[in-house]
């Protein structure tokens, strides 16, 4: 039964009928209806948030697992051979050496010009002295490649449940920046100014997706010329605070109120879903935390994420 089914009066009465006292009672009945079903509503809505944000959550992290499982073999193998490699090269550098200690011993004048001439043609010098560099190169390359799966790894947390735990924030600020590196890197230039943080408790994968979602409106809000990304952090008593600001176009006054609103987008179609700073109102609040907003058009936005360093006594998985 809804609370109007309760509240209404029978269809037979006739509110002509009743006296001043009772049309206010039903009256009454009827705004304290109208209070309950707003109650639901409110719930119903929370609900339905929380369930896109977990089927968001789970599909991203799923990709991410999938991903980095995927590149984590081939990656594992190509930098052992690597290791192997560089080691056989430095032992073919010293047979190099040892026969060219021998040229002068090449008794056949025709014998020794070819040799010569081979070594001139590859330009052996230069190999010998970018070789190394190729490989010292490559060999941070791959490092790069194994540290991306990490931080996807890390980011995804596939092997962990959610669960509340302390962390440094920053970790979970780095593995995400270099996950949206390529989102980034041609548009702004980050600047970081991190302050001396305590660990914090929190569901560092959920908070991770709030990370995600700042930088990458920041990135996007980026238009004309290349901006900044400023992440600051600090400590304020029992709290710590991460800023994540940007000089890109900023928020309109009327859209300040809605952008946190589920499915709010100012951008075009197929590019945003406009969940993103719901999905995050919700994780930090689930923090017990604030998410605050306050941005000039033509200046930029600042967003800030306020968490509390410990939890009230709550520690049952998410
Ligand atoms: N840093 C920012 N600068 C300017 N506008 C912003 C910024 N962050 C958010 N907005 C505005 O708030 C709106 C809602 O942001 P939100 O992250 O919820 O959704 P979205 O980025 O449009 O889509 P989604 O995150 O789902 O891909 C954006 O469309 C944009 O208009
Ligand atoms: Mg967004």
């Amino acid at each position: 039964m809804t609370p109007y089914d309760s509240a209404c009066p029978d269809s037979e009465t006739n509110l002509s009928d009743m006296s001043g006292e009772q049309i206010r009672s039903v009256a009454e009945e009827l705004l304290q209806a109208n209070r309950d079903l707003k109650l639901l509503n409110h719930r119903l809505s929370d609900a339905q948030n929380k369930l896109v944000q977990s089927e968001k959550l789970a599909s991203i992290g799923q990709l991410a697992a999938g991903v980095a499982h995927e590149i984590n073999n081939p990656i594992g193998f190509i930098f052992s051979n690597f290791g192997t490699l560089t080691q056989y090269l430095d032992d073919l550098f010293k047979m190099l050496a040892a026969y060219e200690a021998c040229e002068p011993l090449i008794a056949d004048a025709q014998a020794r010009q070819c040799v010569l001439n081979t070594k001139k043609d590859i330009d052996i010098d230069y190999l010998k002295q970018d070789i190394p560099n190729l490989m010292r190169e490559s060999r941070d390359g791959i490092q790069r490649v194994k540290k991306i799966v990490q931080d996807l790894k890390d980011f995804s947390r596939v092997d962990a449940r959610q669960e509340w735990e302390y962390v440094d924030l920053h970790n979970g600020i780095d593995s995400t920046l270099n996950i949206v590196n390529n989102e980034i890197k041609y548009k702004a230039d980050v600047v970081k100014q991190y302050s001396q943080l305590p660990e914090v408790q929190c569901l560092p994968s959920a908070l991770n997706q709030v990370f995600l979602n700042l930088l990458v409106n920041a990135a996007q809000a980026i238009t004309s010329e290349r901006g900044t990304i400023t992440i600051q952090t600090g400590v304020q008593g029992q709290h710590v605070w991460v800023d994540i600001a940007d000089n890109g176009a900023g928020i309109a006054q009327e859209n300040l109120q809605k952008i946190f609103d589920p499915f709010f987008t100012t951008k075009p179609v197929g590019k945003g879903t406009g969940l993103g700073l719901s999905l995050s109102y919700g994780i930090v609040q689930k923090h017990g935390g604030r998410l605050e907003v306050s941005s000039t058009v033509g200046l930029g936005t600042n967003f800030r994420i306020t968490l509390p360093v410990h939890q009230p006594v709550q520690d049952t998985p998410a």
